[in-house]
């Protein structure tokens, strides 16, 4: 029997490429967004990838009614949930929106789905979670919640809420995955990050630099404890990290109970060898200008992925190397992201 997913937005980075693994592994999805950080364009990129389409619902998971329509439409067997705003520095400034998109959303989700009889939810956490490590790499029982700033918070909340669901009520089967810093885009050059606006995130700045969009990139901090004195993160390849949600789906078919996972590659680099990777990679200089600390970051962040690997069968494949080529891939073909076309 083919199942059907929903997930929610999917037309947005990690979702649109899981999406796309989604339907070439067979499975019939419904995707839901707002296109409030999104473009349609992105699933028509799938379409064209899968050589099928999704289904595609425009509206908003804060809207009860609809979500009751959509669950009454389609029969929806479990819920890959991506919606969310994740922008660090707007959740500073806007803790509200936050908070009513990020945990009110997921709560309404919640309630549509278990008056739908639907109960199988895998939900795009964050190790934003684990705040500032004590140790690394860092293991699911480590302490979580020491968050910096609401956007945090936020992902801590809805893991607190369903962890108490998957309590209350035995049928739900939840998979809270611990995202490192997701990277890369889909192999052909037609799927990846398009950021809104400059960049808050590293690869992203990178490639804006590269393809001459921004000037220079600002390296924030040479002095953190760490071997070259810039910050550790532990990059993951998005494509990997959306075969991670399938092989959590698998999971939940033989759990009941909500479940953490770190989606990780166990490996650490620090800003300094992004560059001369992604130099490397795309023949490309990137300059760049030591700058100072960024408010809030932290020196280490990576992650042990032995859980996943046993428990979900899942690893990461790709490497450095392949990240950089395809992300620099993505934004040679499209340096104006989806909304320019392709050049
Ligand atoms: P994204 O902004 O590209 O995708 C999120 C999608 O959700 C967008 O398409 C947006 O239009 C949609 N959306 C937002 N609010 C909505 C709402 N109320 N109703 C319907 N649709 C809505 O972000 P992404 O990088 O693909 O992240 C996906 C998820 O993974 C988010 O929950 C994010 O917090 C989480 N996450 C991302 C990262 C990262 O670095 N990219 C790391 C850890 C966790
Ligand atoms: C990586 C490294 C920076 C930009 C953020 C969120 C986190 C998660 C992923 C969702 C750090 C350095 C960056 C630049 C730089 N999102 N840097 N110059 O901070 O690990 O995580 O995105 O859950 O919640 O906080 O990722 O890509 O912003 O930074 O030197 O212009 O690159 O200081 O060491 P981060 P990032």
């Amino acid at each position: 029997m083919t199942r059907t997913i929903l997930v929610t937005g999917g037309a947005g980075y990690i979702g649109s490429h899981t999406t796309l693994v989604l339907l070439q592994a067979g499975f019939q999805v419904v995707v839901l967004d707002s296109l409030c950080n999104a473009s349609a364009e992105s699933l028509k990129r799938v379409a064209q990838l899968a050589g099928r389409e999704p289904v595609f619902v425009q509206g908003d998971i804060r809207d009860r009614a609809l979500l009751d329509q959509l669950l009454a439409h389609h029969p929806v067997q479990a819920v890959m949930h991506f919606a969310g705003l994740k922008a660090v520095g707007e959740s500073v400034a806007q803790p509200l929106r936050y908070y009513e998109n990020n945990v009110g959303g997921t709560i309404n989700l919640c309630q549509a789905m278990a008056a739908a009889g639907v109960f199988t939810l895998v939900f795009s956490s964050s190790a934003t979670v684990y705040g500032d490590p004590a140790t690394v790499p860092i293991t699911e029982d480590q302490p979580v919640g020491q968050t910096t700033n609401p956007y945090g918070r936020s992902k801590f909340m809805v893991e607190q809420v369903l962890g108490d669901l998957a309590v209350a009520d035995a049928r739900w089967r939840v998979a809270l995955l611990r995202y490192f810093n997701p990277v890369g885009a889909h192999e052909s050059g037609l799927m990846g990050e398009d950021p809104n606006g400059i960049p808050n995130n590293l690869l992203p700045y990178i490639t804006q630099v590269a393809v001459g969009k921004l000037p220079e990139l600002a390296v924030f901090g040479n002095d953190y404890p760490t071997p070259d004195g810039t910050g550790v993160r532990d990059y993951i390849h998005v494509l990997d990290l959306a075969e991670g949600h399938l092989c959590a789906l698998k999971a939940l078919q033989t759990r009941t109970g909500a479940h953490v996972w770190n989606l990780g590659t166990g490996q650490g680099y620090s800003v300094l060898e992004m560059v001369r990777a992604f130099e490397a990679a795309s023949g490309r200089p990137v300059p760049y200008r030591i700058s100072p600390r960024r408010s809030g970051d932290i020196a280490n962040c990576y992650a042990d992925p032995t859980k996943a690997r046993k428990e979900l069968g899942w690893g990461a494949q790709r490497g450095l190397p392949d990240m950089m080529r395809d992300a620099w891939r993505w934004q040679s073909m499209n340096p104006n992201g989806y909304s320019g076309g392709r050049n």
